[in-house]
């Protein structure tokens, strides 16, 4: 059970669950110290801290700056302020005071509650820090509340981060981040924290391709199984801003918090503004044990349905586009039921006049000439396959050739006398707005009313642009409030559809992150379904998400975007670490293609659950020539061993790949061949691997306790 312990004498507060400690201090002057973040601390280990030196004072700042785990702007602190404000006369700085604290405990989570306000302004903030049990995630959140009486002038929020992290002092500091771009998200690169700020940060009004928001810390010697690491994620699908700070002494942080910089939130008497959470992990093992810890999190207090296996899907895109109809939809789905498939989406293309990128999008009736009688007959026939129905939808869009366009051209984000920026021929609805989130809420609810749906692959092609009107106040809320009736409407649908699931999609992998996690079932990962590029895609995407969340599709080779020939069992091999799918041209695969996919497919179901719910190992990393990556039950019960060869260079003989998370004292029997290993020698010496011949050669090697 995590713990919460407060010491009055010291004013310390310490943070525990299983294995990690968080320590706060308030200092005589009413700072609040991140006084430790590491090893688990007793309450007199943690009150020990206080002996040691104190920072050394150099003058020309306080020498709490950068050391501040309530990071408010004001005074001789010049570092990043995770609170800033302007009051109506003007002040900047805030003197904030404790005023209250507690420690409120429910269904084995226990939480602190800080309260502070400022000293003379009418402004409280309250800082909340919450553990759940069995994870040594600390779940942090702010509140700013403008406390003065009706008719005060409002108080402008600059800067609310929902946590600021405060590393301890560490030999050296080495930030592991992804960037990437569509159709290639997800690259994981690990470099050296520079001296200043190194802002990660989108200002798109979705998480975005080209970063995403969390980070890793080390201290530059963590390896994939050894080492301390630090991470922090933002629960957040809309702009946001991570900075890291590395001060000249070493003082380092790690502050997350929604919005970009510069946007102000005008805060009126009595108003509010709640951040979303930032998550924050101490973990040692190296960099797969972190990704471990993060995966359990989110399995366990993130998900809606981290027990369910995700079913094998079929998705029309690739092999059809916009020339969608019901006999070539019932083609595919006669075909990919018969593979073993158990869910068919039919992707873009079925609605309005939705016959290319140009128009249709807003008009979310099926297209007569299409759908003559709406989609049931399609549903009924998938139904009758034994698959459930799956559809796409981009319910935040409008193209400007639609009926709701004509209909509501105020209904976009727009400003006045500017240009309304297209993007793939499409223009954002203005989700801030009340009538607008109703209407979307409405047409989505109607839509799974009245068809038998059982899965919505929910996009969102473009980031915003003149994002406008804004409200009365003439601040940024736009911003957040889009993400936070986003969120409004995606709940009430499932709270309405409880067995409808959702997929998270935003032109492949453009906006994943936790909160919209909380709220969808799985993600499309990338549009980039080439195989080989998926690995890369796949290992930095595994650095914090879960297998299990994961879409992976096979498609056809040469891959229609890379234009990279692979071989069947390699395109599969490469999906199958996550959420399989197929995507390909199945009226163009031939007999025997035909055939080994439903092999391959029934293979990937007696291994889904290690996938899905078992704990992942990257054995070697996409940038080798042998790669590899294991799923082994929590109990060490069973494993699934994917291993994947770009080419055979040098003449390398036969690989031996050396497996982790087994019982070294049982026996595995290899479901394949039959053959018998000692659980000992794989875990010391390895799995004798038989690839075949020939360039990306794979293999999955299924092993089970005897
Ligand atoms: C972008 C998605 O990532 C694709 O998978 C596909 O659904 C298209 N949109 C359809 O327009």
């Amino acid at each position: 059970m995590p713990q919460i312990v407060h010491v009055p004498d010291q004013q310390l507060w310490i943070l525990s669950g299983p294995a990690a400690s968080y320590v706060l201090h308030l200092d005589p002057e009413g700072l609040l110290h991140g006084l430790h973040w590491g090893p688990r601390l007793d309450p007199e280990q943690a009150a020990s801290l206080l002996d040691l030196p104190a920072p050394i004072h150099r003058g020309h700042q306080v020498a709490a700056d950068g050391r501040l785990d309530l990071a408010a702007a004001g005074g001789a602190r010049f570092g990043h302020a995770g609170i800033q404000v302007r009051f109506a006369d003007g002040t900047r700085d805030l003197e904030l005071e404790l005023t209250g604290h507690r420690i409120e405990s429910a269904a084995g989570s226990v939480e602190l509650v800080l309260d502070f306000a400022d000293r003379h302004y009418p402004l409280s903030v309250e800082t909340r820090y919450l553990l759940r049990p069995g994870s040594d995630v600390i779940e942090r959140r702010v509140r700013l509340r403008h406390t003065g009486a009706a008719g005060t002038e409002p108080v402008s929020v600059l800067r609310a981060d929902s946590a600021t992290w405060v590393l301890p002092p560490l030999d050296g500091y080495r930030l592991s981040q992804v960037h990437g771009q569509w159709a290639a998200e997800s690259q994981l690169t690990r470099t050296e924290l520079a001296y200043g700020e190194t802002v990660l940060t989108s200002r798109r009004g979705v998480s975005g391709h080209q970063s995403q928001p969390w980070a890793m810390l080390d201290d530059g010697t963590a390896t994939e199984t050894e080492g301390a690491v630090y991470g922090c994620a933002l629960a957040w699908s809309g702009s946001w801003q991570l900075t890291l700070q590395r001060l000249a002494g070493d003082e380092v942080l790690m502050s997350a918090g929604a919005q970009h910089t510069p946007t102000v939130h005008l805060l009126a008497p009595g108003e509010e503004l709640e951040t979303p959470a930032s998550l924050g992990l101490y973990s040692e093992g190296g960099f797969g044990a972190a990704s471990r810890a993060w995966h359990r999190h989110i399995r366990s207090q993130v998900l809606p349905h981290p027990d369910e296996l995700r079913p094998v899907l079929y998705n029309s895109w690739e092999a059809t586009f916009f020339d969608i109809g019901l006999e070539n939809q019932k083609a595919l789905a006669d075909r990919a039921a018969a593979m073993g498939v158990e869910l068919f989406v039919m992707d873009d293309g079925w609605f309005g006049s939705r016959t290319h990128d140009a128009a249709g999008l807003g008009d979310w009736t099926p297209n007569p000439d299409r759908f003559p009688d709406g989609l049931a007959p399609l549903i009924d026939h998938v139904h009758g396959l034994g698959m459930e129905f799956g559809l796409w939808v981009e319910p935040e869009m409008t193209n400007p050739d639609s009926d709701l366009y004509r209909a509501h051209p105020d209904w976009v984000l727009h400003q006045p006398h500017r240009h309304r920026t297209e993007m793939r021929n499409q223009l954002v609805l203005n989700l801030a707005r009340p009538e607008v989130a109703d209407w979307l809420h409405a047409t989505i609810d109607g839509l799974l009313r009245d068809n038998a749906i059982d899965f919505l692959k929910w996009d969102m092609n473009r980031p915003f642009t003149e994002a406008g009107p804004v409200g009365e106040g003439g601040d940024d809320r736009l911003w957040a409030d889009y993400t936070r009736n986003l969120y409004a409407v995606l709940d009430r649908l499932r709270a309405d559809h409880p067995a409808v699931r959702i997929e998270d999609c935003a032109s492949g992998g453009g906006r994943i992150d936790l909160g919209l996690l909380a709220r969808t079932d799985q993600v499309w990962t990338s549009d980039n379904t080439d195989p080989a590029d998926r690995l890369h895609i796949q290992y930095g995407f595994s650095q914090l998400y879960p297998a299990q969340v994961m879409g992976a599709w096979v498609t056809d080779s040469p891959n229609p975007f890379t234009r990279r020939s692979t071989p069947l069992d390699f395109r599969f091999h490469s999906a199958m670490a996550g959420a399989l799918g197929i995507g390909g041209d199945l009226s163009e695969w031939t007999k025997e293609e035909l055939a080994r996919a439903a092999e391959l497919v029934a293979a990937y179901k007696t291994v889904r659950p290690l996938v899905q719910q078992g704990l992942q190992y990257r054995l070697r990393g996409p940038e080798q020539e042998l790669s590899a990556v294991q799923f082994v039950a929590e109990d060490g019960t069973g494993t699934a061993v994917l291993a994947y060869r770009r080419s055979r260079s040098m003449g390398e003989g036969a690989p031996v790949l050396r497996l982790r998370g087994l019982r070294p004292e049982a026996r595995y029997r290899e479901a394949a061949s039959g053959r018998l290993h000692h659980g000992a020698v794989l875990l010391a010496r390895g799995l004798p691997l038989e690839l075949p011949e020939g360039d990306w050669a794979s293999a999955l090697v299924h092993l089970t306790v005897v």
